[in-house]
């Protein structure tokens, strides 16, 4: 299957999927707080999307080949937690960093996107560690525009992220999306310039990686899906979903809490 280009009618519709995901990210935003667990910021996640957004959760009982059904209407990734981590009793406390990913379908078209949230006071490890990943996504949707290829998103992501002393998790990338939750191509966040499929004007797809303040490499927990570092350090992660427009790119998944890009 070559990658979608999207029609004009389809592109309006990610617009409102990508905007309601932002939404709830704002409001889930002042409700990230010490003491509250991952668990139930699923829960009001949960209502406010069916009552109020009157979205379906993607990820609840999303099951790709291979998995078990996800049990969540998010995923929460605490600390040293990569990607996909399942909300539970686990109660947030200050210094931990949290990635919070929400996936929202509305009117069949998926808006996919994260943010990382600081509890109380971070560390200034913890803090430099959740700012560079956030350049390194900006370093990776710059790079998207009619002409340039998938080799140069993640190089730009890669080279940014290494210079920092920081690495880039292989195992998992961003990907099309549309209808389908999940759709071609991938997009890596590492590689080389100048190769990979070609980018045009209308294909959507995501830029989420995932930086480890440590090695690169993963484990995935016996629940099948929480994604942890090998070595135990930090990891954080931010997502955005974007078309490729004729100029050069828009970010779909905007609203008015989401936070500005990085100035460099
Ligand atoms: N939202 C994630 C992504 O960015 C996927 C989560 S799948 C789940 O692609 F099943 F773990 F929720
Ligand atoms: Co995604
Ligand atoms: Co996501």
């Amino acid at each position: 299957m070559p990658i979608a280009i999207k029609t004009g009618e389809e592109i309006a519709a990610m617009r409102v999927a990508g905007r309601l995901a932002a939404e709830l990210l704002d409001w889930l935003a002042p409700q990230v707080q010490p003491g509250i667990t991952t668990g139930e910021i699923d829960r009001r996640a949960h209502d406010y999307q069916v009552n109020v957004q009157q979205v379906v959760p993607a990820t609840l009982n999303y099951q790709p080949p291979g998995h078990r059904p996800y049990p969540a209407s998010l995923c929460t990734s605490v600390n040293h937690v990569v990607c996909h981590g399942i909300p539970g009793d686990r109660k947030l406390k200050s210094g931990d960093i949290v990635n919070i990913d929400v996936t929202v379908i509305k009117d069949g078209f998926h808006g996919d996107s994260s943010r990382m949230f600081c509890i109380g006071a971070p560390s200034i490890q913890a803090r430099r560690l959740v700012d560079t990943a956030y350049a390194a996504m900006w370093k990776g949707i710059r790079a998207v525009r009619p002409g340039a290829r998938l080799g140069d998103i993640g190089q730009a992501i890669q080279e940014f992220t290494e210079r920092h002393h920081y690495s880039v998790v292989r195992e998992f990338c961003g990907h099309g999306i549309g209808r389908q939750f999940h759709e071609e191509p991938q997009v890596l966040h590492y590689g080389r310039a100048g190769t990979g499929a070609l980018l045009e004007p209308g294909m959507i797809f995501t830029i989420e990686p995932m930086i480890n303040a440590g090695r690169a490499a993963i484990r995935c927990l016996a629940d099948g899906w929480t994604i942890v570092t090998a070595d135990h350090s930090l990891s954080a992660q931010w997502e955005h979903t974007i078309l490729v427009t004729a100029d050069g790119h828009e970010v779909l998944t905007v609203s008015p809490g989401t936070p500005a890009p990085p100035s460099d």
